[in-house]
Order: C-alpha cells, then sequence, then structure tokens
C-alpha cells in the first residue's frame, strides 16, 4: 500500500473488523493498537510525507484510529467481564454500535454524464434514451450519412456478425432519428448513453465510449438560440467565468456545423498542457440540424428548424479529474474507483 492516508484507511478497516472473543485475544488486540510499542504511533510520524495541505486531515484520521482502537477495547473489555460475571448472559453485546455501511459512489462516468443532464434538464430538456444495437437506416443513413458517403469513414463500425443492417451505434445522434420518427416537435431531448467504434485501444481511445447528444426542435429555432443554450451549459458546468467561441466544422447532419472551445477550465486559460498553451479546450461539435435530415424523419423544414450538439464524456472525466489513461474508466478495479468518493 502505498500512501499514508490509505494505510490508515486500512488500519481502522482492519480494526473495525477484528473481533477479539477471549480474554487472551483480546490483549493481544491491546498490545498491537494500544500498548506502549503500538502500530499506530509510528503512523503518526508518516505525516512527514503527507502533503502540507492535507497535513490536518491526515492528523485527524490518525486519532480517528486510536479512538477506534481505544473505544473497541472498552467496549469488549466491558462486554467480557460482564460475560464473566454472569455465564448466562449471552455474549450479544446489545449494546455495541452497529458496523459502518460501506457507501458506494457513482462511477465517475455516471458522474459527468448526470451532471451533464442536469443542467439541460433545468431548461427544459427531457431525457431520451434508446437502443445500442441499431439499424444502419437510424445511424446513418436518416442522419444524412447514406451508404459511400465519406463521412462513414469518420466512423470506424462495428457490424453484427454476418449483418450489413445491424450495428452497434456509432454515436447518440440516432437516438435523434428514433425521436424525430416516433413524436412531433417542439422536440427538446438530451440523450446521454454509450457509443462503439472499431478503435485501437489504448491510453487515449476505447472502443466504447459514451456521449451526450442534445436535439431542439421547434418553429424558427435559430443559431442564436443555439449559442445562447450552449452558453448557458458551459458557465454551468465549468464554471460562471467560462467563455465559448465556436469554430466551424463539418458535420453531415447539421449545416452550418460548428465546433465549440471553452476556455480552459484546468489552468483558467494561463497556458497548460491540456489546453496546449492556447488557453482553449474544445468539448462539443454542434450545428442547425440539416432540412435533409429532418425530412428523412418526416419532420417539415419548411415550418420546423432545430439544432444539436453531441459531446464526448470520458475526455471531460479524464479532464476533470486528471486521469491518464482511459482504459482505467472500463476496468471496474475497486481501488480506482473509490477515490472518487471524495470528489463527487
Ligand atoms: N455525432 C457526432 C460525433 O459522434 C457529434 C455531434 C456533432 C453530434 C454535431 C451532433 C452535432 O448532434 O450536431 O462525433
Amino acid at each position: 500500500m502505498s500512501n499514508p492516508t490509505e494505510k490508515v484507511n486500512a488500519l481502522i478497516e482492519e480494526i473495525n473488523v477484528s473481533n477479539p472473543s477471549d480474554a487472551n485475544a483480546l490483549e493481544q488486540f491491546r498490545i498491537k493498537y494500544l500498548g506502549s510499542k503500538n502500530i499506530i504511533k509510528p503512523l503518526f510520524a508518516e505525516i512527514r510525507n503527507v502533503p502540507n495541505e492535507e497535513k490536518k486531515s491526515y492528523g485527524q484520521l490518525v486519532n480517528r484510529a486510536k479512538e477506534a482502537a481505544q473505544n473497541k477495547f472498552d467496549r469488549l473489555k466491558l462486554s467480557l467481564s460482564a460475560s464473566n460475571n454472569n455465564k448466562t448472559s449471552s455474549k450479544l453485546d446489545l449494546s455495541a454500535p452497529g458496523d459502518p455501511f460501506k457507501i458506494g459512489s457513482p462511477h465517475p462516468i455516471t458522474a459527468v454524464m448526470n451532471k451533464i443532464s442536469d443542467i439541460f434538464q433545468r431548461i427544459g430538456f427531457t431525457i431520451a434514451e434508446n437502443r445500442e444495437i441499431e439499424d444502419d437506416w437510424h445511424n446513418f443513413t436518416a442522419m444524412n450519412t447514406p451508404e459511400d458517403h465519406p463521412a462513414r469513414d469518420m466512423q470506424d463500425t462495428f457490424y453484427l456478425k454476418d449483418s450489413t443492417e445491424m450495428l452497434l451505434r456509432t454515436h447518440t445522434s440516432s437516438v435523434q432519428s428514433r425521436v424525430m420518427t416516433s413524436s412531433k416537435p417542439p422536440i427538446r431531448i438530451i440523450a446521454p448513453g454509450r457509443v462503439y467504434r472499431n478503435e485501437t485501444i489504448s491510453a487515449r481511445a476505447h472502443c466504447q465510449f459514451h456521449q451526450v447528444e442534445g436535439l431542439y426542435i421547434d418553429e424558427n429555432v435559430s443559431f442564436a438560440d443555439m449559442k445562447q443554450t450552449l452558453y448557458y451549459y458551459a458557465r454551468e458546468m465549468y464554471g460562471e467565468h467560462t467563455k465559448i467561441r465556436l469554430r466551424p466544422s463539418y458535420f453531415p447532419f447539421t449545416e452550418p456545423s460548428a465546433e465549440m472551445d471553452v476556455t480552459c477550465f484546468i489552468c483558467d486559460s494561463k497556458g497548460c498542457n491540456v489546453c496546449k498553451y492556447t488557453g482553449w479546450v474544445e468539448v462539443l461539435g454542434c450545428g442547425m440540424v440539416d432540412p435533409a435530415v429532418l425530412e428523412n424523419c418526416g419532420i417539415d423544414p419548411d415550418k420546423y428548424s432545430g439544432y444539436a450538439f453531441g459531446m464526448g464524456v470520458e475526455r471531460q472525466a479524464l479532464l476533470l479529474y486528471k486521469i491518464n489513461d482511459i482504459r482505467l474508466l472500463f476496468e471496474n478495479d475497486i481501488r480506482f474507483l473509490q477515490q472518487f468518493k471524495s470528489i463527487i
């Protein structure tokens, strides 16, 4: 075990679960945790190796370990002598406090996805979820990406075995076509979910990841509406002083299309390796829904217009929590996941 805080936490856990059941075992317990050469003492000295800003909470934690040992010892001593005095009484100490429950915490991906969804729900978007095994039409064709469209190369696709029709969705934009074909405007949805691409797994890329998609369709929806909504989102997500900029881009399903950058929330735009010393970080793609997409999905483009946006979740989790390898997010190693308890 590497860091001193983890060591103390493990020790507290050890004290909590240990259960000396007779006088002999209790004496061993006392020597180990409370005796003149007890194993808690050296942990106080470890404070040297703890960063300054954590020294106070570290000291408190070690004190807590000491208290836990003392309390346990007092309690067991009392109940042992009570049972010696009265051999007929049960060994069960009904006055003992219960063992603490281990409380879980959301996975960092879930936490980030929930945070994004909450921000949009506050302004009237509702959550739309849909299938991960999708057909070609909803994933590509309806989204203005017919077969042989070069933009299909942007997203290497997993097809189901022996199928040219069924695939693992490559983006949550497929939820757009699902919602548009099954409901009428006004539409305001946010679609968080998992997507898949045939990519080599590395520290920076994975074959499965998460996106959050947004779609707003109504009469007279303008690019200015989109810009203001995304500006609101950026301030809620990254802090009230965040600024945004939209750079022209290309997506088959939006026209015009843009990518949105926000002022770097890691260094406050002073310049760091995350923003590559530009002060800006790219966070999402967006644009006005292409009239062809509306038409494909049975919505009259002469009457309705709308905007859409889509963003990757992993990248934001990596940046916000300073995680340096995307694979950690998929391994479900409890030692990794436990670290997020205090941040979320
Ligand atoms: N689907 C795009 C991707 O996976 C992201 C995206 C860009 C979604 C622009 C949108 C949009 O809805 O308007 O890269």
